[in-house]
Protein backbone atom coordinates (compact mmCIF):
# COMPACT_ATOMS: atom_id res chain seq x y z
CA UNK A 1 0.00 0.00 0.00
CA UNK A 2 2.77 2.36 1.26
CA UNK A 3 4.69 1.68 -2.32
CA UNK A 4 1.55 2.44 -4.25
CA UNK A 5 1.13 5.64 -2.10
CA UNK A 6 4.29 6.42 -3.08
CA UNK A 7 3.99 5.94 -6.57
CA UNK A 8 0.96 8.64 -6.86
CA UNK A 9 2.77 10.97 -5.63
CA UNK A 10 5.73 10.63 -7.66
CA UNK A 11 2.92 10.52 -10.59
CA UNK A 12 1.40 13.63 -9.30
CA UNK A 13 5.12 15.03 -8.91
CA UNK A 14 5.63 14.34 -12.66
CA UNK A 15 2.45 15.58 -14.16
CA UNK A 16 3.01 18.71 -12.22
CA UNK A 17 6.23 19.02 -13.15
CA UNK A 18 5.30 18.71 -16.85
CA UNK A 19 2.64 21.06 -16.37
CA UNK A 20 5.18 23.70 -15.12
CA UNK A 21 7.77 23.08 -17.55
CA UNK A 22 5.04 23.43 -20.45
CA UNK A 23 4.06 27.30 -18.89
CA UNK A 24 7.72 28.31 -18.75
CA UNK A 25 8.08 27.26 -22.27
CA UNK A 26 4.76 29.08 -23.57
CA UNK A 27 5.65 32.08 -21.70
CA UNK A 28 9.41 31.99 -23.03
CA UNK A 29 7.56 31.38 -26.61
CA UNK A 30 5.51 34.27 -26.02
CA UNK A 31 8.32 36.94 -24.57
CA UNK A 32 10.31 35.55 -27.85
CA UNK A 33 7.29 36.74 -29.65
CA UNK A 34 7.05 39.59 -27.97
CA UNK A 35 10.30 40.88 -29.32
CA UNK A 36 10.12 39.53 -32.99
CA UNK A 37 6.97 41.78 -33.07
CA UNK A 38 9.17 44.75 -31.18
CA UNK A 39 11.93 44.04 -34.06
CA UNK A 40 8.83 43.88 -36.99
CA UNK A 41 7.41 46.89 -35.69
CA UNK A 42 10.52 48.66 -35.40
CA UNK A 43 11.47 47.71 -38.90
CA UNK A 44 8.29 48.13 -40.36
CA UNK A 45 8.68 44.70 -42.02
CA UNK A 46 9.76 41.17 -41.02
CA UNK A 47 12.69 41.13 -39.37
CA UNK A 48 13.56 37.61 -40.45
CA UNK A 49 13.13 38.71 -44.38
CA UNK A 50 15.89 41.76 -43.62
CA UNK A 51 19.48 41.82 -44.48
CA UNK A 52 20.99 40.51 -41.33
CA UNK A 53 25.12 40.81 -41.09
CA UNK A 54 26.92 39.59 -37.99
CA UNK A 55 30.19 41.37 -36.79
CA UNK A 56 32.14 39.47 -34.53
CA UNK A 57 34.55 41.55 -32.40
CA UNK A 58 36.85 40.87 -30.17
CA UNK A 59 36.24 41.36 -26.41
CA UNK A 60 38.06 43.98 -25.31
CA UNK A 61 36.84 46.00 -28.16
CA UNK A 62 33.31 45.58 -27.22
CA UNK A 63 33.62 48.88 -25.10
CA UNK A 64 34.63 50.77 -28.65
CA UNK A 65 31.27 48.82 -30.68
CA UNK A 66 29.33 50.59 -27.19
CA UNK A 67 30.70 53.77 -27.48
CA UNK A 68 30.25 53.90 -31.51
CA UNK A 69 26.45 52.62 -31.53
CA UNK A 70 26.05 55.24 -28.49
CA UNK A 71 27.49 58.36 -30.90
CA UNK A 72 25.65 57.18 -33.51
CA UNK A 73 21.67 57.31 -31.93
CA UNK A 74 22.01 58.88 -28.43
CA UNK A 75 18.18 58.11 -28.71
CA UNK A 76 18.03 54.74 -29.03
CA UNK A 77 15.59 52.65 -27.35
CA UNK A 78 17.23 49.62 -25.63
CA UNK A 79 15.85 46.26 -25.26
CA UNK A 80 16.95 43.59 -23.23
CA UNK A 81 16.99 40.14 -24.33
CA UNK A 82 17.50 36.93 -22.40
CA UNK A 83 19.19 34.35 -24.81
CA UNK A 84 20.30 31.23 -23.96
CA UNK A 85 23.76 31.19 -22.46
CA UNK A 86 25.80 28.57 -24.81
CA UNK A 87 23.54 29.31 -27.51
CA UNK A 88 25.98 29.65 -30.51
CA UNK A 89 23.27 30.59 -33.61
CA UNK A 90 22.55 33.99 -35.07
CA UNK A 91 20.47 36.07 -35.01
CA UNK A 92 18.21 34.82 -37.63
CA UNK A 93 17.76 31.97 -35.79
CA UNK A 94 16.39 33.54 -32.88
CA UNK A 95 13.96 35.24 -34.81
CA UNK A 96 13.11 31.87 -36.87
CA UNK A 97 12.92 30.25 -33.18
CA UNK A 98 15.26 28.06 -33.04
CA UNK A 99 16.99 29.29 -29.92
CA UNK A 100 14.27 28.47 -27.41
CA UNK A 101 14.52 30.39 -24.31
CA UNK A 102 15.11 33.85 -25.87
CA UNK A 103 13.32 36.15 -25.04
CA UNK A 104 12.71 39.99 -23.47
CA UNK A 105 14.49 40.53 -20.24
CA UNK A 106 16.42 43.44 -18.65
CA UNK A 107 19.23 44.51 -20.28
CA UNK A 108 22.49 43.40 -19.60
CA UNK A 109 25.50 45.25 -18.27
CA UNK A 110 29.08 44.55 -17.79
CA UNK A 111 31.78 46.96 -16.11
CA UNK A 112 34.63 47.36 -18.08
CA UNK A 113 37.80 49.46 -17.28
CA UNK A 114 38.76 52.16 -19.48
CA UNK A 115 41.50 54.24 -18.38
CA UNK A 116 43.35 54.19 -14.96
CA UNK A 117 40.62 54.06 -12.23
CA UNK A 118 37.83 54.49 -14.67
CA UNK A 119 35.67 52.16 -15.69
CA UNK A 120 32.57 52.47 -18.14
CA UNK A 121 28.98 50.41 -18.14
CA UNK A 122 28.70 48.17 -21.03
CA UNK A 123 25.84 47.12 -22.49
CA UNK A 124 26.58 42.84 -22.42
CA UNK A 125 23.67 41.26 -24.03
CA UNK A 126 20.58 43.65 -25.34
CA UNK A 127 19.00 45.04 -28.44
CA UNK A 128 19.07 48.78 -29.77
CA UNK A 129 16.79 49.91 -31.74
CA UNK A 130 17.82 52.84 -33.82
CA UNK A 131 17.36 55.02 -36.84
CA UNK A 132 20.43 55.84 -39.05
CA UNK A 133 20.00 58.04 -42.20
CA UNK A 134 15.93 58.12 -41.17
CA UNK A 135 16.00 54.12 -41.94
CA UNK A 136 15.45 51.63 -38.97
CA UNK A 137 18.48 50.05 -37.76
CA UNK A 138 18.30 47.22 -35.15
CA UNK A 139 21.47 45.77 -33.60
CA UNK A 140 21.90 42.97 -31.26
CA UNK A 141 25.02 43.56 -28.90
CA UNK A 142 26.45 40.23 -27.33
CA UNK A 143 29.12 40.21 -25.14
CA UNK A 144 31.91 37.12 -25.79
CA UNK A 145 31.08 33.87 -22.81
CA UNK A 146 34.16 32.09 -23.20
CA UNK A 147 33.20 30.21 -20.66
CA UNK A 148 30.31 28.67 -23.02
CA UNK A 149 32.88 28.77 -25.90
CA UNK A 150 31.88 32.06 -27.39
CA UNK A 151 35.10 33.71 -28.18
CA UNK A 152 34.37 36.78 -29.31
CA UNK A 153 31.67 39.80 -28.56
CA UNK A 154 29.34 40.10 -31.65
CA UNK A 155 27.40 43.33 -32.68
CA UNK A 156 24.41 41.77 -35.48
CA UNK A 157 23.19 44.33 -37.62
CA UNK A 158 19.01 43.92 -39.22
CA UNK A 159 18.13 46.56 -41.74
CA UNK A 160 15.29 46.90 -44.11
CA UNK A 161 17.80 48.07 -46.64
CA UNK A 162 20.99 46.66 -47.34
CA UNK A 163 22.77 49.79 -48.62
CA UNK A 164 21.69 51.50 -45.38
CA UNK A 165 23.35 48.78 -43.61
CA UNK A 166 26.87 49.11 -45.06
CA UNK A 167 26.41 52.68 -44.39
CA UNK A 168 26.12 51.82 -41.13
CA UNK A 169 28.81 49.11 -40.56
CA UNK A 170 31.37 51.72 -42.02
CA UNK A 171 30.27 54.21 -39.67
CA UNK A 172 30.66 52.35 -36.98
CA UNK A 173 33.80 50.68 -37.50
CA UNK A 174 35.45 54.22 -38.36
CA UNK A 175 34.20 55.28 -34.36
CA UNK A 176 35.15 52.32 -33.06
CA UNK A 177 39.05 53.89 -34.16
CA UNK A 178 38.34 57.40 -33.76
CA UNK A 179 36.45 56.78 -29.86
CA UNK A 180 38.33 53.94 -28.94
CA UNK A 181 38.49 53.97 -25.62
CA UNK A 182 42.57 53.25 -25.87
CA UNK A 183 43.25 56.53 -27.56
CA UNK A 184 46.03 58.75 -25.77
CA UNK A 185 46.52 56.01 -23.19
CA UNK A 186 49.29 54.15 -21.69
CA UNK A 187 48.42 50.85 -22.14
CA UNK A 188 50.21 47.35 -21.63
CA UNK A 189 49.67 43.61 -22.23
CA UNK A 190 49.39 41.45 -19.65
CA UNK A 191 50.91 38.48 -21.80
CA UNK A 192 47.98 37.05 -23.83
CA UNK A 193 48.31 40.85 -25.45
CA UNK A 194 45.45 40.64 -27.85
CA UNK A 195 44.53 37.43 -27.62
CA UNK A 196 40.97 36.96 -28.28
CA UNK A 197 40.83 34.45 -25.45
CA UNK A 198 43.22 36.55 -23.04
CA UNK A 199 42.48 39.73 -24.07
CA UNK A 200 44.27 41.43 -21.14
CA UNK A 201 44.92 45.01 -21.17
CA UNK A 202 46.74 46.83 -18.26
CA UNK A 203 46.19 50.77 -18.21
CA UNK A 204 48.82 52.81 -16.50
CA UNK A 205 48.75 56.22 -15.32
CA UNK A 206 50.67 58.06 -17.39
CA UNK A 207 53.72 58.79 -15.86
CA UNK A 208 55.14 62.40 -14.49
CA UNK A 209 59.51 62.30 -14.88
CA UNK A 210 60.20 65.93 -14.79
CA UNK A 211 63.68 66.58 -16.76
CA UNK A 212 65.24 67.77 -13.36
CA UNK A 213 65.15 64.16 -12.39
CA UNK A 214 66.59 62.58 -15.63
CA UNK A 215 70.65 62.66 -14.94
CA UNK A 216 72.29 62.46 -18.57
CA UNK A 217 75.20 63.45 -20.46
CA UNK A 218 74.84 67.02 -22.07
CA UNK A 219 72.49 67.39 -24.87
CA UNK A 220 71.25 63.50 -24.93
CA UNK A 221 67.76 64.32 -23.56
CA UNK A 222 67.25 67.38 -25.93
CA UNK A 223 68.21 65.51 -29.11
CA UNK A 224 65.63 62.41 -27.46
CA UNK A 225 62.81 64.60 -27.03
CA UNK A 226 63.54 66.36 -30.59
CA UNK A 227 63.39 63.15 -31.87
CA UNK A 228 60.61 61.62 -30.47
CA UNK A 229 58.24 64.63 -29.83
CA UNK A 230 59.73 67.57 -32.19
CA UNK A 231 58.99 65.74 -35.17
CA UNK A 232 55.04 65.30 -33.97
CA UNK A 233 55.26 69.11 -33.34
CA UNK A 234 56.42 70.02 -36.91
CA UNK A 235 54.69 67.46 -38.77
CA UNK A 236 52.84 69.51 -41.34
CA UNK A 237 55.98 71.20 -42.40
CA UNK A 238 58.18 67.30 -42.28
CA UNK A 239 55.04 66.19 -44.56
CA UNK A 240 55.17 69.14 -46.85
CA UNK A 241 58.86 68.93 -47.18
CA UNK A 242 58.21 64.84 -48.57
CA UNK A 243 59.56 63.86 -45.10
CA UNK A 244 58.72 60.75 -42.72
CA UNK A 245 57.24 60.82 -39.64
CA UNK A 246 57.83 57.39 -38.50
CA UNK A 247 60.59 57.14 -36.37
CA UNK A 248 63.05 54.38 -34.59
CA UNK A 249 65.00 54.85 -31.41
CA UNK A 250 67.07 52.89 -29.59
CA UNK A 251 68.05 53.60 -26.24
CA UNK A 252 71.02 51.26 -24.82
CA UNK A 253 73.34 50.97 -21.98
CA UNK A 254 74.42 49.32 -18.81
CA UNK A 255 71.47 47.95 -16.74
CA UNK A 256 70.50 51.15 -14.18
CA UNK A 257 71.54 53.45 -15.97
CA UNK A 258 68.12 55.50 -16.60
CA UNK A 259 66.83 53.60 -20.05
CA UNK A 260 63.26 52.83 -18.57
CA UNK A 261 63.68 56.04 -16.44
CA UNK A 262 64.59 58.09 -19.64
CA UNK A 263 61.20 56.64 -21.54
CA UNK A 264 59.06 57.14 -19.28
CA UNK A 265 60.13 60.87 -18.95
CA UNK A 266 59.59 61.36 -22.82
CA UNK A 267 55.45 59.19 -22.06
CA UNK A 268 55.17 61.44 -19.37
CA UNK A 269 55.45 64.69 -22.00
CA UNK A 270 53.51 63.41 -24.59
CA UNK A 271 50.25 64.03 -23.43
CA UNK A 272 47.48 62.76 -25.77
CA UNK A 273 50.10 60.09 -27.74
CA UNK A 274 48.59 56.86 -27.46
CA UNK A 275 51.63 54.43 -25.93
CA UNK A 276 51.43 50.71 -26.31
CA UNK A 277 54.22 49.09 -24.04
CA UNK A 278 55.62 46.04 -24.51
CA UNK A 279 58.13 43.70 -22.65
CA UNK A 280 58.79 40.22 -21.70
CA UNK A 281 55.86 37.72 -23.13
CA UNK A 282 53.32 40.55 -24.68
CA UNK A 283 56.77 41.27 -27.06
CA UNK A 284 54.81 38.52 -29.05
CA UNK A 285 52.17 41.24 -29.92
CA UNK A 286 54.34 43.44 -31.40
CA UNK A 287 52.46 42.92 -34.96
CA UNK A 288 48.99 43.75 -33.69
CA UNK A 289 50.33 46.64 -31.61
CA UNK A 290 51.87 47.96 -34.59
CA UNK A 291 48.38 47.98 -36.16
CA UNK A 292 46.89 49.60 -33.34
CA UNK A 293 49.29 52.06 -33.32
CA UNK A 294 48.55 53.04 -36.59
CA UNK A 295 44.94 53.12 -36.09
CA UNK A 296 45.43 55.36 -32.59
CA UNK A 297 48.44 58.01 -34.03
CA UNK A 298 49.72 59.94 -32.87
CA UNK A 299 51.19 56.88 -30.41
CA UNK A 300 54.46 55.61 -29.73
CA UNK A 301 55.97 51.90 -29.38
CA UNK A 302 57.78 51.13 -26.45
CA UNK A 303 59.96 47.68 -26.39
CA UNK A 304 61.55 47.65 -23.48
CA UNK A 305 64.79 44.98 -23.06
CA UNK A 306 64.33 44.47 -26.74
CA UNK A 307 66.97 41.97 -26.87
CA UNK A 308 64.63 39.41 -25.28
CA UNK A 309 63.10 39.45 -28.71
CA UNK A 310 66.68 38.81 -29.82
CA UNK A 311 67.36 35.86 -27.75
CA UNK A 312 63.48 34.84 -28.48
CA UNK A 313 64.11 32.36 -25.67
CA UNK A 314 60.49 30.47 -25.11
CA UNK A 315 58.72 32.53 -27.04
CA UNK A 316 58.27 31.09 -30.83
CA UNK A 317 61.97 30.58 -31.67
CA UNK A 318 64.00 30.52 -34.22
CA UNK A 319 64.14 34.13 -34.51
CA UNK A 320 60.56 34.55 -35.73
CA UNK A 321 59.88 37.96 -33.14
CA UNK A 322 63.01 39.58 -34.25
CA UNK A 323 61.58 39.00 -37.91
CA UNK A 324 58.64 40.46 -36.48
CA UNK A 325 60.10 43.51 -34.87
CA UNK A 326 61.68 44.09 -38.04
CA UNK A 327 58.67 44.02 -40.48
CA UNK A 328 56.63 45.72 -37.73
CA UNK A 329 59.34 48.13 -38.03
CA UNK A 330 59.66 48.07 -41.74
CA UNK A 331 55.54 47.76 -42.42
CA UNK A 332 54.44 50.94 -40.83
CA UNK A 333 53.74 53.57 -43.27
CA UNK A 334 55.95 56.68 -43.62
CA UNK A 335 53.19 59.24 -42.63
CA UNK A 336 52.19 57.47 -39.44
CA UNK A 337 53.18 59.53 -36.59
CA UNK A 338 54.37 56.50 -34.54
CA UNK A 339 57.99 56.36 -32.47
CA UNK A 340 58.95 53.06 -31.86
CA UNK A 341 61.21 53.00 -29.10
CA UNK A 342 63.65 50.08 -27.93
CA UNK A 343 65.65 49.92 -24.92
CA UNK A 344 68.39 47.44 -24.16
CA UNK A 345 71.37 46.53 -22.41
CA UNK A 346 72.79 44.33 -24.65
CA UNK A 347 72.61 46.03 -28.52
CA UNK A 348 75.18 43.96 -29.47
CA UNK A 349 72.37 41.14 -29.64
CA UNK A 350 70.76 43.36 -32.15
CA UNK A 351 72.94 44.98 -34.16
CA UNK A 352 73.50 42.61 -36.99
CA UNK A 353 69.88 42.42 -37.48
CA UNK A 354 69.55 46.05 -37.56
CA UNK A 355 72.63 47.06 -39.29
CA UNK A 356 71.33 44.16 -42.18
CA UNK A 357 68.40 46.30 -42.59
CA UNK A 358 69.40 49.86 -42.45
CA UNK A 359 66.73 52.43 -41.26
CA UNK A 360 64.26 51.11 -39.17
CA UNK A 361 66.34 52.69 -36.34
CA UNK A 362 67.07 56.44 -37.22
CA UNK A 363 68.78 57.25 -33.88
CA UNK A 364 70.77 55.22 -31.42
CA UNK A 365 71.60 56.59 -28.26
CA UNK A 366 73.77 55.47 -25.18
CA UNK A 367 72.59 55.97 -21.91
CA UNK A 368 76.26 55.18 -20.39
CA UNK A 369 77.31 55.01 -17.03
CA UNK A 370 77.08 58.17 -14.62
CA UNK A 371 80.71 59.80 -14.75
CA UNK A 372 81.96 61.80 -11.47
CA UNK A 373 80.02 64.71 -12.32
CA UNK A 374 76.65 63.05 -13.02
CA UNK A 375 77.16 60.67 -9.91
CA UNK A 376 77.19 64.34 -8.05
CA UNK A 377 74.08 65.28 -9.37
CA UNK A 378 72.57 61.96 -8.87
CA UNK A 379 73.54 61.85 -5.38
CA UNK A 380 72.31 65.86 -5.03
CA UNK A 381 69.08 64.47 -6.81
CA UNK A 382 68.10 61.55 -4.42
CA UNK A 383 69.74 63.38 -1.46
CA UNK A 384 67.82 66.26 -1.80
CA UNK A 385 66.21 67.74 1.62
CA UNK A 386 67.68 64.91 3.72
CA UNK A 387 70.65 67.19 4.97
CA UNK A 388 73.52 65.76 4.13
CA UNK A 389 76.81 68.67 2.79
CA UNK A 390 77.76 69.21 -0.75
CA UNK A 391 81.23 67.97 0.75
CA UNK A 392 80.30 64.54 1.36
CA UNK A 393 78.16 64.18 -1.66
CA UNK A 394 80.88 65.08 -3.34
CA UNK A 395 83.18 62.78 -1.90
CA UNK A 396 81.25 60.12 -2.55
CA UNK A 397 80.78 60.49 -6.29
CA UNK A 398 84.03 60.73 -6.51
CA UNK A 399 84.97 57.28 -4.90
CA UNK A 400 81.81 55.37 -6.52
CA UNK A 401 83.50 55.11 -9.74
CA UNK A 402 81.97 52.63 -11.83
CA UNK A 403 78.34 52.55 -10.38
CA UNK A 404 75.20 53.14 -11.82
CA UNK A 405 72.37 55.63 -11.55
CA UNK A 406 70.24 53.13 -9.21
CA UNK A 407 73.28 52.72 -6.83
CA UNK A 408 72.33 56.00 -6.09
CA UNK A 409 69.36 55.79 -4.89
CA UNK A 410 70.57 52.73 -2.93
CA UNK A 411 72.97 54.32 -1.23
CA UNK A 412 70.58 57.16 0.19
CA UNK A 413 67.96 54.89 1.07
CA UNK A 414 70.86 52.85 3.10
CA UNK A 415 72.31 55.81 4.58
CA UNK A 416 68.58 56.45 5.67
CA UNK A 417 68.49 52.96 7.29
CA UNK A 418 71.92 52.97 9.05
CA UNK A 419 70.70 56.19 10.51
CA UNK A 420 67.31 54.71 11.68
CA UNK A 421 68.54 51.80 13.26
CA UNK A 422 70.71 53.46 15.28
CA UNK A 423 68.10 55.94 15.95
CA UNK A 424 70.09 59.01 15.14
CA UNK A 425 69.69 61.85 12.94
CA UNK A 426 70.71 61.25 9.04
CA UNK A 427 73.95 62.70 8.88
CA UNK A 428 77.28 62.66 7.15
CA UNK A 429 78.54 59.64 8.68
CA UNK A 430 75.88 57.31 8.06
CA UNK A 431 76.27 58.16 4.03
CA UNK A 432 80.07 57.28 4.55
CA UNK A 433 78.92 54.22 6.19
CA UNK A 434 76.58 53.00 3.65
CA UNK A 435 79.08 53.91 0.53
CA UNK A 436 81.76 51.77 2.53
CA UNK A 437 79.30 49.38 3.09
CA UNK A 438 78.19 49.42 -0.65
CA UNK A 439 81.59 49.30 -2.13
CA UNK A 440 82.94 46.53 0.03
CA UNK A 441 84.12 43.62 -2.15
CA UNK A 442 81.36 41.29 0.05
CA UNK A 443 78.76 43.52 -1.66
CA UNK A 444 79.54 43.05 -5.38
CA UNK A 445 76.31 41.02 -5.93
CA UNK A 446 73.91 44.28 -4.56
CA UNK A 447 76.40 46.26 -6.43
CA UNK A 448 75.61 43.56 -10.17
CA UNK A 449 71.90 43.36 -8.91
CA UNK A 450 71.22 47.17 -9.22
CA UNK A 451 73.33 46.96 -12.53
CA UNK A 452 76.65 47.98 -11.84
CA UNK A 453 77.73 48.10 -15.76
CA UNK A 454 80.99 46.16 -17.07
CA UNK A 455 81.19 44.72 -13.44
CA UNK A 456 77.88 42.74 -13.55
CA UNK A 457 77.95 39.31 -13.37
CA UNK A 458 74.39 39.10 -14.04
CA UNK A 459 73.21 38.75 -17.43
CA UNK A 460 69.96 40.36 -17.54
CA UNK A 461 69.89 43.45 -15.33
CA UNK A 462 66.58 43.66 -12.78
CA UNK A 463 63.22 43.51 -14.52
CA UNK A 464 63.84 42.08 -17.62
CA UNK A 465 61.59 39.45 -19.09
CA UNK A 466 58.60 41.45 -16.67
CA UNK A 467 57.25 44.68 -17.66
CA UNK A 468 60.55 46.32 -17.28
CA UNK A 469 60.00 48.37 -14.36
CA UNK A 470 56.98 50.52 -15.70
CA UNK A 471 53.86 48.78 -13.55
CA UNK A 472 55.98 48.57 -10.56
CA UNK A 473 57.05 51.72 -10.26
CA UNK A 474 53.58 53.13 -10.66
CA UNK A 475 52.46 51.03 -7.65
CA UNK A 476 55.42 51.96 -5.32
CA UNK A 477 55.69 55.37 -6.44
CA UNK A 478 51.63 55.86 -6.13
CA UNK A 479 52.52 58.91 -3.29
CA UNK A 480 54.76 60.45 -5.08
CA UNK A 481 52.26 61.63 -7.84
CA UNK A 482 50.04 64.69 -7.29
CA UNK A 483 47.22 64.52 -4.93
CA UNK A 484 44.61 64.35 -7.15
CA UNK A 485 45.86 61.61 -8.99
CA UNK A 486 47.56 59.77 -5.81
CA UNK A 487 45.55 56.47 -5.80
CA UNK A 488 47.09 53.21 -5.71
CA UNK A 489 44.81 51.41 -8.25
CA UNK A 490 47.07 53.15 -11.15
CA UNK A 491 46.60 50.39 -13.19
CA UNK A 492 43.90 48.14 -14.59
CA UNK A 493 43.90 44.69 -16.02
CA UNK A 494 40.92 44.27 -18.40
CA UNK A 495 38.74 41.33 -17.65
CA UNK A 496 36.05 39.79 -19.65
CA UNK A 497 34.41 36.81 -17.54
N1 LIG B 1 69.96 58.67 -15.50
C1 LIG B 1 69.23 58.61 -14.39
N2 LIG B 1 68.85 59.75 -13.76
C2 LIG B 1 68.12 59.68 -12.64
N3 LIG B 1 67.72 58.54 -12.06
C3 LIG B 1 68.07 57.39 -12.62
C4 LIG B 1 68.84 57.37 -13.82
N4 LIG B 1 69.05 56.10 -14.16
C5 LIG B 1 68.44 55.34 -13.25
N5 LIG B 1 67.86 56.10 -12.31
C6 LIG B 1 67.11 55.59 -11.15
O1 LIG B 1 67.30 54.19 -11.09
C7 LIG B 1 66.12 53.48 -11.33
C8 LIG B 1 66.39 52.29 -12.24
O2 LIG B 1 66.79 52.74 -13.53
P1 LIG B 1 66.15 52.18 -14.89
O3 LIG B 1 65.14 51.16 -14.58
O4 LIG B 1 65.71 53.33 -15.70
O5 LIG B 1 67.42 51.50 -15.54
P2 LIG B 1 67.54 50.80 -16.98
O6 LIG B 1 68.63 51.47 -17.69
O7 LIG B 1 66.22 50.76 -17.62
O8 LIG B 1 68.03 49.35 -16.56
P3 LIG B 1 67.75 47.93 -17.28
O9 LIG B 1 68.74 47.79 -18.38
O10 LIG B 1 68.01 46.98 -16.18
O11 LIG B 1 66.34 47.93 -17.73
C9 LIG B 1 65.18 54.49 -11.96
O12 LIG B 1 63.83 54.21 -11.64
C10 LIG B 1 65.62 55.80 -11.36
O13 LIG B 1 65.03 56.00 -10.11
MG1 LIG C 1 64.90 49.21 -18.16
Amino acid sequence: MDDMGDDDLDDDLARELVRLLRHVAERKQESGGELVALLDEHLGRTAADCTIVTDRIQPWRLVDADVALGALDEEAGLVGVTVPRGYDGDLRGLLRGRGSGVGLGPVDYSSVPVGPGRERRVMSSGVRLMTYDRSPVVVLQRAADPDWGRRTATMEIIGADAAVVDAFRADVRRLMVERSVLRGQVISFSGGGFDEELGGIVFAERPAVHADEVILPDGVLARLRRHVSGVAEHRERLLAAGQHLKRGILLHGPPGTGKTHTVRHLVGRADGVTVLLLSGSSMRSVREASRLARALEPSMIVLEDCDLIAEDRGMGGGGELLFELLEALDGMDGDADVAFVLTTNRPDLLERALTRRPGRIDLAIEVPLPDEAARARLFGLYAAGLGLSDGVLAEAAARAEGVTASFAKELVRRAVLLAAVAGEDLADAHLTAALDELLDDREALTRSLLGSGARATVDQGPGAGSDGGWLAYADDHADDLDDDEGESGSSWTMRWD
